[in-house]
């Protein structure tokens, strides 16, 4: 035993152990069956549910089959109509009475978490678990207010909601509470590593008296995830967890109409410039890297820092980084627990390998024998390290340097995810402007891995799309509901245009690109019948076309740069002529058509610098903004019907919003929209923000939807729906199926944005 003096003489931390019989007495009552229809089922072909850091078998679970999913599926089916039509108030209740509930169990969710995870019991019991109270608590508000706040709009269902390992508990509580508010049912798959505390959970919703079959636990691996993406009887899927299964998801639920939202991988930098308070950013490297193992997606795990004040920062970061204490994570002095899994410790160790192998230089603390890594930096990484491009999920960053703020930005969006950012300065001009440059969705200044139920959180690009948190988050789980009859469900495409000779004076409409009119690449051209009779001739536009489209949307960027105001400006120019030309538009499309497109760029020009970001209510001292960004450039597939405002319904609140569009029209009457390249010629719209390629829409929908340098996709072609979601798998663009009469509204205004949530600190 030392004395005192010994201990203040090395200041050494003496064990501080958390007792863990709560849990130990709780996890007797496995091995545990799922939980369907407000009960547990009896054990099937059970799994083990390992405690990492002693490597010992904590719980046996069973291995859900496509049965159990089955028969969780009916029982929210069977609860969906009780369940949604609770008055919002019944609902909150219900909500409230969860979020209480965990709270007085929040010692065993404590201490059950991270015994099954493997983090340290402080980040359970500080992070995990008060967030998730939270959130029960924030979604019993939305329940009460969803009707007053989304008027119009109902639940899908039922949800099929897939989480990973890294935060069990508080994952669960990111999709059940909104879901419930919304007013749907759910089913949950755990992750195969920690499926405990949504065991523990589903005895809180019996405790909390939630109608059965509103909540349904299923336990099982990738397979058992796989039998409920694929189940005809869920109406949305959510899911968080690697982008390779986000893509595998994305194409397998393509064209069956079930909902998606996916947040997925990232590879989040953390710029550091020199003018930032160093100790303040060195203290965020600890929170952003080493908080959680690493095993957090929006991990700082890029950390770019000025040139200038490199050397003196890493130095710092190093002597910190050996004052981590890795090891058992009941320990409250415990810095960095256990690595999840022994196959995610070999993921780690494999990629650091990797990285070593190409030139970088590992710096490491040191940890105990066992499923532990310590905490390491990776320097002299080349941009094609392997460490510096794939996720590694552990307790690694890499070291990369920057001279100026413009290659800062460039480093950082140097990537294909795009989750969060975190920016140190004491210039807050600096910090604003390098926030609305990275893609992110979610950018923190001076602070890092901030969470609130208040903000939204979610990615862009390869790391997925859809909000969890906040009104946004609320939205994911609502759809419109359409009053009176369902219109009729358009019938087919019609079969590919036939090229035709031009004879005698070539009235052959061109495409529109780059601000210019384009023969096609191929110099083919269809006819267009209308009503049989030969109304002229399109081109018949190819991929390549759809290339250079691309390609002239990519450069207009003065477009997405310029103000609401200078936007709205050009939209009105466009609505008077539109007018001043409507005599020579008549040959295409009727009267209704083209008042409603006029009425629609004055409707438009109204929003353009209206449709404003919010400043939202979050626990720490932070203004928190939800701002709206524009995707850059967008694909629009635009439908059969109404080819003159059906093509502008779509185009409008798209640029309107800031994006550059390359869209398709009607591919049986195509020439009212590229008649309108004249009227966009004329209007001062910039070359390249509107294209119009036309031809077999199919081929052209197949193209766009591919394309990896196109941010979002629009189809109001349903026939096409299977093939553009299968096709946007790439790089996970989002894609959205315009349904129902085309009209105006904010629903489009909203499609044609996503939100990225920054995070501003105040006080002294
Ligand atoms: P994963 O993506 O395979 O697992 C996440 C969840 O999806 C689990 O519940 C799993 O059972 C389920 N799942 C797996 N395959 C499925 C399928 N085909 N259909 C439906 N559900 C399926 O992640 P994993 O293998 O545990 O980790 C691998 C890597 O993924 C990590 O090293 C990390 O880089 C990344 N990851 C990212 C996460 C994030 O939050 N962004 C979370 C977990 C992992």
């Amino acid at each position: 035993m030392p004395t005192i003096t010994e201990i203040l003489d090395t200041m050494e931390y003496g064990p501080a152990l958390e007792n863990d019989t709560i849990a130990r007495d709780w996890l007797a009552r496995g091995p545990f069956g799922h939980f369907i229809g407000g009960s547990f089922t009896a054990p099937g072909a059970v799994f083990d549910s390992v405690n990492p850091a002693r490597d010992e078998v904590l719980a046996q679970v069973t291995q859900g089959s496509a049965q159990d999913v089955d028969a969780a599926v009916a029982a929210a089916r069977d609860a969906f109509p009780a369940w949604s039509a609770l008055s919002g108030h019944s609902r909150a209740r219900h909500l409230y009475a969860i979020a209480r509930q965990i709270q007085k169990r929040e010692r065993l969710f404590t201490v059950l978490e991270s015994l099954d995870n493997g983090k340290p019991i402080r980040e359970a019991r500080d992070i995990d678990v008060p967030l998730a109270v939270r959130h029960f608590y924030h979604h019993a508000g939305w329940a009460e207010l969803v009707a007053e706040e989304f008027a119009g709009q109902g639940p899908h269902g039922v949800c099929g909601q897939i989480i990973p390992w890294n935060f069990p508990l508080l994952m669960l509580a990111w999709k059940i509470a909104p879901a419930l508010a919304a007013g749907n049912t759910v089913l949950l798959k755990p992750a195969e590593y920690t499926p405990l505390t949504a065991l523990l959970f589903a005895e809180i919703c019996i405790e909390a008296g939630l109608p059965a079959g509103v909540v349904n636990i299923v336990t099982g691996d990738g397979t058992t995830g796989a039998a409920l993406v694929a189940h005809d009887g869920v109406d949305k899927i959510a899911f968080t967890g690697s982008t390779n299964v986000g893509r595998e998801i994305r194409r397998i639920t393509a064209g069956s109409g079930k909902a998606l939202t996916l947040e997925l991988g990232g590879k989040s930098p953390f710029i550091v410039f020199a003018d930032a308070d160093l100790e303040a950013a060195v203290e965020g490297v600890v929170d952003a890297i080493w908080f959680n193992q690493g095993e957090v997606c929006c991990a700082g795990s890029r950390i770019l820092v000025a040139e200038a004040v490199a050397e003196r920062f890493t130095t710092r970061l190093r002597a910190r980084m050996e004052t981590l204490r890795v090891g058992e994570p009941l320990d409250k002095s415990t810095d960095i627990g256990a690595i999840v899994h022994a196959r995610q410790l070999a993921r780690i160790r494999d990629l650091v390998a990797q990285g070593q192998a190409a030139g970088g230089v590992l710096h490491q603390g040191s940890a105990p024998e066992g499923c532990f890594f310590p905490p390491a930096l990776m320097v002299d990484v080349a941009p094609a390290n392997p460490c510096v491009s794939e996720e590694i999920f552990g307790p690694v960053a890499v070291v990369m340097t920057f001279r100026t703020p413009d290659e800062a930005v460039d480093l950082a969006n140097n990537t294909r995810y795009g989750l969060a950012a975190s920016i140190w300065s004491e210039n807050l001009t600096l910090a604003m402007d390098i926030a609305a440059r990275v893609k992110a969705g979610v950018v923190w200044v001076n602070a890092t891995n901030l969470f609130d139920a208040n903000a939204p959180f979610g990615g862009m690009r390869e790391s997925g799309f859809g909000r969890e948190g906040a009104r946004a988050g609320m939205a994911a789980y609502l759809r419109p509901m359409r009053s009176g009859a369902t219109p009729p469900a358009p019938g087919p495409i019609g079969p590919l245009p036939k090229t035709a000779p031009v004879s005698g004076l070539d009235r052959t409409h061109k495409l529109y690109i780059g601000g210019g009119q384009k023969r096609a690449d191929n110099g083919q051209s269809y006819s267009v019948l209308v009503d049989g009779a030969l109304q002229g001739h399109a081109p018949l536009g190819s991929r390549k076309d759809i290339r250079n489209a691309v390609e002239a949307a990519q450069k207009a960027t003065g477009w997405t740069a310029m103000s609401g105001h200078q936007r709205a400006q050009v939209l009105y120019f466009l609505g008077e002529n539109l007018a001043a030309r409507s005599a020579s538009l008549c040959a295409f499309a009727s009267e209704e058509e083209i008042d409603a497109s006029i009425a629609r760029a004055f409707y438009y020009a109204a929003w353009a610098d209206k449709f404003d970001s919010s400043v939202h209510d979050t626990q720490s001292a932070h203004i928190t903004l939800a701002k709206y960004e524009p995707y850059g450039v967008m694909g629009l597939i635009c439908g059969e019907e109404a080819p003159l405002s059906g093509f502008l319904s779509l185009v409008l609140p798209a640029i309107a919003m800031g994006n550059r569009v390359v869209a398709t029209p009607s591919q049986s009457a195509p020439l009212a929209a590229l008649e309108l390249a004249q009227v966009f010629a004329c209007s001062d719209i910039p070359a390249g923000v509107i294209n119009i390629v036309s031809g077999p829409v199919g081929d052209l929908a197949q193209t766009l939807a591919a394309h990896d340098d196109v941010a979002a996709l629009w189809s109001a072609q349903p026939a096409l729906a299977g093939l553009v979601e299968t096709e946007s798998a790439g790089n996970l663009k989002p894609v959205w199926q315009v349904s129902g009469p085309l009209g105006q509204g904010r629903e489009f205004l909203l499609a044609a944005t996503q939100i990225k949530t920054i995070w501003v600190p105040y006080g002294a």
